[in-house]
């Protein structure tokens, strides 16, 4: 039978009989090689691993409560999957290789498919050998709409990232395991973008209000961030409203994986700016061209945004509290650590490239950290020996920050704790499965400080 789509169009009767020809192709999403300019003007283009051959990849948007239908279709060299970092998702679209799905080989696809449950700002990025694809390029940005969004003039997705590109040549350096990156700080770049260039500027107007997306898709690099010329509120974190918007006064940390929904208002006459503070001192990540006024004065306030279906979560004085302890690093080396049931020396885990343990295992155990069943409250302690900052991430659910007070904090995915910190959290563990959680230092990550938790 030789049918064109042509004919098929102009009858009906032949939709009804061949149904699945009339349905249209998936949306894909290509994991692949490209090349853009990440470095200032004058340099070379920069060779990159992109979702669509960019960086960052496609962007996708969409409403609260729709569906995200994707197939992966791998064109890298190496294995890889999508994690859909944040969205509380069916344990078997979270695109872990080893817990949730098996990597996707080159050459082959995976269809993704699931509904975000929340409005928020969220982000997609590559989960097989993170550290190396992550830096090359490998994420995106994941933007859900509230039914009825904030008043503002533009809506902006600023993804931050910093790269370590050779000076001479603008090629990213290719030391993905550089055992003192893995057991320092991680992977630090010497170039920071945001959306995938250096110093991109945005044209406003003075008293326009703006909503800035902050996500951090850096390997390691916590950025301090502040703005210049501009001011307003953090209404979001990791992607959840937060009850009462907070004035935006100092500059702020963005660990890595984070985001911050920021509502501001121009007011600069010329040129406003987004920063980081530094040791250093400070540096600019974007600017913001002013054209013309909008208003001639400012709006008034902020309301907070509408909040997300979250689990119910008060009491939290007679629950089971679990303790996470993080270990080793330059300066607290390991003494020994296992992987599996072997334990094994600082010095042959050096060898292997493993410096860090969560717990006393320098690899994701077989055994979870923590069997919940569903819809029960729990405390986690995240009790941090190291001298160096960790970023500790929870797939599958978000969690409350318990403040030093012992008030319930602002939801969250991701915390950052500091060296010598201890910092809790609480949730309701109401998403069953086998949930990955890790330091999101993506060095760090690959060099031990991997775990999991379950419900069943
Ligand atoms: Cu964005 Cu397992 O992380
Ligand atoms: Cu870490």
């Amino acid at each position: 039978m030789n049918l064109s789509r042509r004919s098929l169009l102009k009858s009906a009767a032949a939709l009804a009989v061949f149904p699945t020809l009339a349905r249209s192709a998936p949306l894909t999403l290509t994991a692949r090689e490209g090349a853009q300019l990440i470095a200032p003007p004058g340099y070379p283009e920069t060779d990159i691993w992109g979702f669509d051959g960019s960086v960052p990849g496609s962007p996708i948007h969409l409403q609260q409560g729709e569906r995200v239908q994707r197939r992966l279709v791998n064109e890298l060299p190496q294995a890889t999957s999508v994690h859909w970092h944040g969205i509380r998702i069916d344990n078997a679209m979270d695109g872990v290789p080893g817990l949730t799905q098996e990597a996707v080989p080159s050459g082959a696809t995976f269809d993704y498919d699931f509904i975000v449950p929340d409005a928020g700002t969220y982000w997609y990025h590559a989960h097989n050998k993170s550290v190396e694809q992550v830096a090359r390029g490998l994420y995106g940005p994941l933007i859900v709409h509230e039914s009825e969004a904030p008043d503002v003039e533009q809506d902006l997705v600023l993804m931050l990232d910093d790269w370590r590109l050779d000076p001479e040549t603008a090629q990213i350096t290719q030391d993905f395991d550089n055992g003192h990156d893995l057991s320092h700080a991680g992977r630090l770049g010497n170039l920071t973008t945001v959306n995938g260039a250096f110093d991109p500027s945005f044209p406003v107007q003075q008293n326009q209000r703006l909503r800035l997306r902050l996500v951090n898709a850096a390997n390691a690099r916590v950025f301090t961030v502040g703005l210049d010329g501009m001011s307003g509120w953090i209404v979001a974190l990791d992607g959840m409203p937060l009850a009462e918007p907070i004035p935006i006064e100092d500059t702020f940390p963005l660990a890595p994986a984070q985001r911050a929904d920021l509502l501001v208002d121009v007011l600069a006459a010329e040129t406003a700016s987004l920063f980081s503070q530094e040791r250093d001192g400070a540096f600019g990540l974007a600017r913001f061209v002013v054209a013309g006024q909008a208003a001639s004065t400012p709006r008034a306030g902020v309301r907070p945004l509408p909040p997300n279906p979250l689990p119910e979560l008060t009491d939290i004085n007679n629950v089971p509290r679990h303790e996470m302890r993080l270990q080793g690093g330059a300066m607290r080396w390991l003494e020994s650590a296992r992987i599996g049931e072997t334990e094994l020396s600082g010095r042959e885990l050096a060898q292997l490239g493993r410096f860090w343990a969560l717990n006393g295992y320098a690899e994701r155990p077989d055994d979870p950290f923590l069997d919940a069943s569903p819809g029960s409250v729990h405390r986690i302690a995240f009790v941090n020996e190291t001298v160096f900052p960790h970023a500790m991430h929870l797939h599958g659910h978000h969690f409350r920050l318990i403040l030093p007070d012992g008030s319930l904090g602002p939801w969250r995915d991701t915390v950052l704790v500091e060296r010598g910190e201890t910092r809790e959290i609480a949730l309701v563990t109401d998403n069953p499965g086998n949930w990955l959680l890790h330091c999101h230092m993506l060095g760090h990550a690959a060099s031990g400080m991997m775990s999991w938790y379950r419900v069943t």
